[in-house]
């Protein structure tokens, strides 16, 4: 149980997708700086991260998170935070229009900048070198002195953490994030746009709603909740000695709180019952995600459940399901089915691109934009059949004009991906294409209530 918890239990457990440092008093001097640094983000914001994410849980809000697969040292800008931000801001209101509840915003910014591989080496053109592992670990650069594990970068992303969170708060309070600002972005952003009529004609109902809201004395100057948002971040909890070297004891309960971001989650790679990662996330009072890929059984989600989340406290465990397009239906409802009968309170996100990543003709690892609604689409209409609550979804996407994906409106071919094909890790979706996914989840949102009504 917590109370006999210790932030360094995780090392008497299995470490896996974890770098071996060759120089211990290197990683023993930055532990201890760390240490003495204060937390990124403070219990109490943790505390009402986890009230929202219960109201996800009951269906009275949906969460979107969203952000890069791996966020990088080189890649590092007010514009580029803007940018994803901005994005994230305009499909909140799109997806709070379709659902008619409050969107919970939670970044993978600030702090997603550990990466687990696939395999521990690369082959590059006959040369074989350790697997780049996140900006957080080691360099992307192919060579060998790039590749060494390098402590001294926890201090580096640390900082990077920091501002990047400051510029998040300086956003999200001093009105860039007025809503009648951001929904003028989609609007223009979806004018004239070839194929974005029917977007279009919903954006116009969001103004003419905030046009009736503004006539009736609610608008920004008169509400605040219209002026500012609550935007959180999260990342993969997956290198220990930076979790460990944050996690404070919160004051007012007294237990550990996860000091690196406000959610963290447990990747599909390193959710061991018995392994380290769960030994740390278990232990601290944030909300956390689990990662639930088709080699999960049901048997072991319950036991994940009842380590994680042992009060069964609403809000503070997220299933975020990744099976990919077409696999859906052969996995979550056996996950659901363990999960109702055994009376668990979870969130239920999708992430829909974990799954969907291939290798395109031209040689680039691409994610088409087709299979990540159809993976969309088919969680919604599990939880449909089910009786459960699909509540929300988790995104890789950036605010620049990226060609990661293949498709979309404005679409992008396979021989384009060459032109801006960006990423320190797994392929994103582009602003355009963000913004498109949101307005068609906010249809499925939007028709899930229609049929509720008329049930009820
Ligand atoms: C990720 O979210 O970037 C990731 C690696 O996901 P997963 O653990 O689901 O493969
Ligand atoms: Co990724």
């Amino acid at each position: 149980m917590a109370t006999a918890w210790k932030k360094s239990d995780w090392r008497n457990k299995e470490r896996i997708q974890m770098p071996v440092y060759t120089d211990p008093d290197a990683l023993t001097a930055v532990e201890a700086k760390l240490g003495n640094f204060p937390p990124l983000v403070f219990a109490g914001e943790v505390r009402r991260l986890k009230a929202h994410l219960a109201d996800v849980s009951r269906g009275e809000a949906f969460l979107l998170q969203g952000g890069d697969c791996a966020e990088s040292f080189d890649e590092f800008s007010a514009d580029l935070i803007r940018d994803t931000y901005k994005v994230m801001l305009q499909m909140a209101v799109v997806l709070t229009f379709g659902a008619k509840v409050p969107v919970v915003k939670i970044g993978r910014m600030a702090g997603q900048f550990a990466k687990p591989r696939s395999a521990p080496t690369e082959v590059v053109n006959g040369v074989e070198l350790p697997s780049y592992r996140g900006d957080i670990i080691n360099d992307i650069a192919f060579t060998e002195a790039a590749r060494v594990p390098d402590p001294t970068r926890m201090l580096q992303a640390y900082t990077q953490a920091a501002a990047s969170l400051n510029l998040l708060r300086a956003f999200s309070q001093g009105g860039f994030a007025d809503i009648a600002r951001v929904h003028s972005w989609t609007l223009e952003s979806t004018k004239d746009a070839p194929g974005y009529e029917k977007y279009h004609d919903l954006a116009s109902r969001i103004s003419e709603s905030l046009e009736f809201m503004d006539a009736a004395g609610v608008n920004s100057s008169t509400t605040a909740a219209l002026h500012r948002v609550d935007f959180y971040t999260s990342h993969e909890a997956l290198l220990l000695e930076y979790e460990e070297a944050l996690c404070r004891i919160d004051s007012t309960s007294g237990l550990p709180v996860a000091g690196s971001g406000h959610m963290i989650w447990i990747g599909d790679r390193t959710r061991q019952p018995d392994g380290a990662h769960v030994e740390f996330a278990r232990g601290v009072q944030n909300p956390v995600g689990l990662k639930c890929g088709p080699s999960l059984d049901p048997e072991e989600l319950v036991r994940l459940c009842d380590l994680l989340n042992p009060d069964n406290e609403a809000g503070r465990l997220t299933l975020i399901a990744r099976f990919g397009a077409g696999n859906v239906g052969e996995h979550l409802p056996r996950l659901i089915k363990a999960v109702e009968r055994e009376g668990k309170n979870v969130v239920w996100s999708c992430d829909p691109m974990h799954g969907n990543t291939i290798k395109s003709d031209s040689g680039y690892k691409t994610r088409p934009f087709e299979r990540v609604l159809r993976e969309v689409r088919e969680f919604f209409a599990i939880h449909k059949a089910e009786g459960t609550i699909p509540g929300g979804v988790h995104f890789e996407m950036t605010g620049k004009d990226v060609t990661e994906c293949t498709g979309g409106l404005r679409a992008v071919a396979d021989e384009d991906l060459s032109d801006r094909y960006h990423t320190a890790c797994d392929p994103r979706l582009n602003a355009s294409q963000s913004l498109e996914l949101a307005f068609l989840v906010a249809e499925e949102l939007h028709q899930r209530r229609v049929s509720q009504r008329a049930v009820g």
